[in-house]
C-alpha cells in the first residue's frame, strides 16, 4: 500500500495548539511525542510497520492526557482526536486508520500485538520510559530491534536509521 502524502507540519501545529499543552505536564508532551515519532522510524526501518501510522500515533497517543499521572482514558480520547481530525488535517485508508485508532485506544492497556505496526508503535512509546527513570524490560516490547535497544540501554546507536529529515 502507498504512504498517503499527509502535511505533518499542520498536524503538530494543531496538535501543540491543544488547550492542554497550555498545562505544565510535559512528560507525555510534544517532546516525548517527537521522541516516540524518531523511535518509531528507527524500528520501522526494520519491523515493516506502516510509516504514516507510526508518525499519526506519536503525535496522537498522548495529545489528550489532562495530567502526567493516572489518566486511564487519555488513549481512547486521543483516538477520539484521531477520529475528528480525519478528512480534516489527514486521511488514511480505512485500513490503516484501523490500526491508529486501535494503537492509540490500546497503547497503556496492552503490550504486545502480531501486527508490526501496532506492535511499532508500542514498542516506540515504551522506548521513551528513560525519560521517567524507566529502563523498558524486552518482555513488555514486540520487535527484536527494541528488545535489542532496550538490553543495550541506549537508542543511539541506531539514530543513524532514522531516514525521514523533521
Ligand atoms: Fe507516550
Amino acid at each position: 500500500m502507498i504512504d498517503p502524502i499527509i502535511d505533518f507540519d499542520a498536524l503538530w501545529q494543531a496538535a501543540i495548539a491543544l488547550p492542554s499543552h497550555l498545562s505544565p505536564y510535559t512528560v507525555h508532551g510534544p517532546d516525548h511525542w517527537r521522541r516516540v515519532e524518531r523511535n518509531a522510524l528507527i524500528l520501522a526501518s526494520q519491523s515493516g510497520a506502516n510509516v504514516s501510522v507510526v508518525r499519526l500515533f506519536a503525535l496522537f497517543h498522548d495529545s489528550c492526557r489532562e495530567n502526567d499521572d493516572y489518566d486511564p482514558d487519555h488513549g481512547k480520547r486521543g483516538a477520539a482526536l484521531a477520529i475528528a481530525w480525519r478528512r480534516k488535517y489527514f486521511d488514511l485508508p480505512d485500513e490503516l486508520f484501523e490500526l491508529l485508532h486501535y494503537a492509540c485506544n490500546w497503547h497503556t492497556d496492552r503490550h504486545h500485538h502480531e501486527d508490526p505496526t501496532i506492535a511499532t508503535c508500542w514498542d516506540a512509546d515504551r522506548l521513551d520510559l528513560g525519560r521517567v527513570g524507566i529502563t523498558p524490560h524486552p518482555k513488555y516490547l514486540n520487535t527484536g530491534l527494541a528488545k535489542e535497544i532496550a538490553l543495550h540501554g541506549s537508542i543511539s546507536p541506531w539514530l543513524h536509521l532514522v531516514v525521514h529529515r523533521f
